[in-house]
């Protein structure tokens, strides 16, 4: 999950008719509960017009979300695309709403691993955002209810950075001397669904940053910023003590160091 080309509305539609193929075609022949909407024992479907009545807050601008589109893209499954995440809603209504026969995804991943399979492992990678055990929900990074679902995704990338900022505080600067790296956005070297490597980053060593920075070799030479750093003492990374440990920006110096 590095640079990834944005979906725009057909290629979502398009990629919603493949996952939804998959996901009927799975009911059938491979794990039905695995990939059914969440279950509740006892309910039937019973369609986004069941929830309008008391949800209008949420119903209102559904139709603007990334699932919205994935639902309408399967005429069988328009009408169940609250029901995809929340489990089959006849219990639900007919109680007048209770927390006990509706799943609240905000609580539990599951419900999105179900069509999300790869997350599941991603997860569940040494180092990773605390989802898997409930202490963070998927919610924290993306909306279900509006918009696309990436959020940040349309407006800019400074909003998305903007999204991990809110808890990273010490990420977000100002800084006097920049790295321009941050307008590609924390993911061009975070995975922020989790990473074999430590700090969730995509690259555990110097190839992290010479995705971007690698300006030219020859036989040993090592061109990276103007500069060859062949002879540079690489214990580890570029961002070994010493080096560029300022990262994300620093106050002292334009080589990025504290
Ligand atoms: C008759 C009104 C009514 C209808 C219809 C209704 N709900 Fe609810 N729903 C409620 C109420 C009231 C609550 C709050 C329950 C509480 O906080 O104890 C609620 C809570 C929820 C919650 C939060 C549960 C939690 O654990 O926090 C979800 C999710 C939800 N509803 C989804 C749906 C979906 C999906 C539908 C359509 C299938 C639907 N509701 C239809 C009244 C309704
Ligand atoms: C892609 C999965 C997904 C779909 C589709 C979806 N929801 Fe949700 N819903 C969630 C998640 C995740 C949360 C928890 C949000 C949070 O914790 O911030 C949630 C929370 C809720 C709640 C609890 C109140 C709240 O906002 O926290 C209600 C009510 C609700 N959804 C209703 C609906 C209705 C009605 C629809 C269809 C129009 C719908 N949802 C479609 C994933 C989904
Ligand atoms: C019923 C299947 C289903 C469920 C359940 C589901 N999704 Fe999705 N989701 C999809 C499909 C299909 C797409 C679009 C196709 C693709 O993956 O490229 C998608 C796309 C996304 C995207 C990418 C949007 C983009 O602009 O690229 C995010 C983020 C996402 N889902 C998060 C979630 C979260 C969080 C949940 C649980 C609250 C969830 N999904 C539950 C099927 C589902
Ligand atoms: C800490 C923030 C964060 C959390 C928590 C998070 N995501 Fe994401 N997710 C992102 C970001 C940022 C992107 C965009 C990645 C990019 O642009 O390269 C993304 C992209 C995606 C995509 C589309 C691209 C892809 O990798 O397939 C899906 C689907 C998705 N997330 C699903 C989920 C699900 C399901 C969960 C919960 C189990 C989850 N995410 C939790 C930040 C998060
Ligand atoms: C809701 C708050 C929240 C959001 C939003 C969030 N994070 Fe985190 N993040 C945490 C917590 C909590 C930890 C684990 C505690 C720690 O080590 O700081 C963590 C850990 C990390 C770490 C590893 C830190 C370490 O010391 O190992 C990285 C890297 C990271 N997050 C990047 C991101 C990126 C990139 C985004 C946006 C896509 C993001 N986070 C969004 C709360 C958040
Ligand atoms: C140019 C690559 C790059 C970008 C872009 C980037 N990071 Fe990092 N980040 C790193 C590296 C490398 C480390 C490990 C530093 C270390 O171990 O000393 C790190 C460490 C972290 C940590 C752990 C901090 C700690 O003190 O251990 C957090 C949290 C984090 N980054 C969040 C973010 C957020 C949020 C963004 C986007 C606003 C972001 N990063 C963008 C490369 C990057
Ligand atoms: C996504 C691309 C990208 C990645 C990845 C990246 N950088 Fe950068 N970096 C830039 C850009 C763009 C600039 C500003 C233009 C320039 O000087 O090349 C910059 C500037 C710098 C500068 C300042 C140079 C100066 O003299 O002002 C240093 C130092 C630096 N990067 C170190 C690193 C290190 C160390 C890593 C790996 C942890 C890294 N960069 C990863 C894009 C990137």
């Amino acid at each position: 999950m590095t640079f990834r080309p944005r979906l725009n509305k057909n290629t979502l539609v398009f990629g919603g008719v493949a996952a939804w193929g998959l996901l009927l075609i799975s009911c059938v022949a491979v794990n039905r509960t695995m990939l059914a909407p969440p279950y509740i024992a006892g309910a039937n479907l019973v369609g986004n017009k069941g929830c309008a009545e008391c949800h209008s807050e949420v119903t209102d601008h559904f139709s603007s979300s990334t699932h919205a589109k994935v639902a309408l893209a399967e005429g069988n499954v328009g009408s169940t695309g609250c029901e995809a995440c929340h489990g089959a809603g006849s219990l639900h209504v007919k109680a007048g709403g209770t927390r006990s026969t509706i799943v609240n995804p905000g609580k539990s991943p599951e419900a999105c691993f179900q069509c999300h399979l790869d997350k599941r492992g991603q997860f569940n990678l040494p180092n990773a955002h605390a989802v898997a055990t409930g202490q963070m929900s998927c919610s924290e990074c993306h909306d279900p209810h509006r918009g696309n679902a990436i959020k940040g995704t349309g407006a800019s990338l400074h909003t998305q950075n903007e999204s991990c900022t809110e808890c990273h505080t010490a990420q977000k600067g100002p800084f006097i001397f920049k790295h321009n790296a941050m307008k590609e956005g924390c993911t061009s070297c975070h995975n922020p669904h989790g990473s074999v490597n430590q700090k969730m980053l995509n690259a555990p060593d110097s190839n992290l940053c010479l995705q971007c920075h690698a300006t030219g070799s020859s036989p040993g030479q090592l061109f990276a910023g103007g500069r060859d750093h062949a002879g540079n003492p690489v214990n580890g990374s570029c961002w070994a003590a010493g080096c560029h440990e300022g990262i994300h920006g620093s106050n002292v110096s334009h080589a990025l160091r504290y």
